[in-house]
């Protein structure tokens, strides 16, 4: 169960220069399915909801926005209240998205735009012929990793699940799964957008099908140490990184104590020590935008 004001992460929106690419990558690589176009983007899903990713064609590749699901038309009105007393800048006192039926908009820490919202509008399931059965997580690499850390706590009642050096890592819940919201130290990017799936089978045909295409994995299958999950990457056309992920640590203990890892202790592969140079290299920023 959630304790906090945010239920469950809501979708990530992204800026592409090339949006026919980007929805051939969510939908013929990572198996997601259209759920409705509008002028002002393409919505797609994996769950039976009407949207988790949305592409907005644009002159840049960037994250657009970020999205969280409040839990109740309570919590939403005191996540407003919140981000008013942190003095944000107020983007939108209305959704950014289609098929949400109240929330708004601001501009948090570097330049990040959350979007919260409640009343996501469920939508037809597809037929789960292949692809993920719906969105986890992201992880993005704040320049200050801890004031991003402690605003994620303060205004959304984000929890520590692990705690990684010396201010370089944070992973936050904000419900049983082990991190909605990864944070690694780092220039500013969005690193990845991630996908529970049932079995470490569809991490082996997702490195099929990018095979059959010419692409590739950057990483994984792994184990991670934080959140246990086994995941695997690759980068889609807007410079994103993408995990598919399975097996992810469950916290039910809502007052379980942070795990706290060496910055130098394997936290990210359990199965071994290398790990790709160039992995933490690929991601993309937040884009400036006007509404
Ligand atoms: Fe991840």
């Amino acid at each position: 169960m959630s304790w906090g004001l945010i239920s469950e992460m809501g979708h990530v929106a992204i800026q592409t220069t090339d949006l026919n690419a980007s929805v051939a990558d969510a939908t013929d690589i990572l198996g997601l399915r259209v759920t409705e176009r509008t002028d002002g983007g393409v919505y797609l899903a994996a769950n039976a909801v009407h949207h988790e990713l949305v592409y907005v064609e644009s002159s840049r590749n960037g994250i657009h926005s970020l999205g969280l699901i409040a839990r109740d038309g309570d919590a939403l009105a005191e996540v407003r209240r919140r981000a008013a007393a942190e003095n944000v800048q107020i983007l939108s006192s209305r959704p950014l998205s289609a098929g949400v039926a109240d929330g708004f908009a601001f501009v948090g820490p570097e330049g990040w735009i959350f979007e919260v919202y409640t009343g996501m509008a469920p939508a037809e399931a597809g037929p789960l012929s292949f692809g993920p059965d719906r969105y986890g997580h992201i992880n993005f690499h704040p320049v200050d990793v801890r004031g991003m850390m402690l605003f994620l706590s303060r205004v959304f009642d984000f929890r520590l699940s692990d705690v990684i050096g010396d201010d370089f890592a944070y992973f936050m819940r904000c419900n049983p799964d082990h991190h909605g919201i990864a944070l690694i130290k780092g220039r500013g990017t969005f690193h990845h957008h991630a996908w529970q799936t049932q079995s470490v089978g569809d991490l082996a045909k997702l490195g099929d099908r990018l095979n059959r295409k010419g692409r590739e994995l950057i990483w994984g299958p792994v184990r991670h140490g934080a959140g246990h999950n086994i995941a695997a990457y690759y980068v889609e056309s807007s410079g994103a990184v993408v995990e598919l992920y399975t097996d992810l640590e469950q916290i039910y203990d809502d007052d379980r104590e942070p795990v706290v890892w060496g910055q130098d202790e394997n936290w990210y592969n359990m199965w071994s020590d290398r790990r790709p140079d160039d992995f933490r290299t690929f991601g993309i920023p937040p884009v400036d935008h006007h509404f």
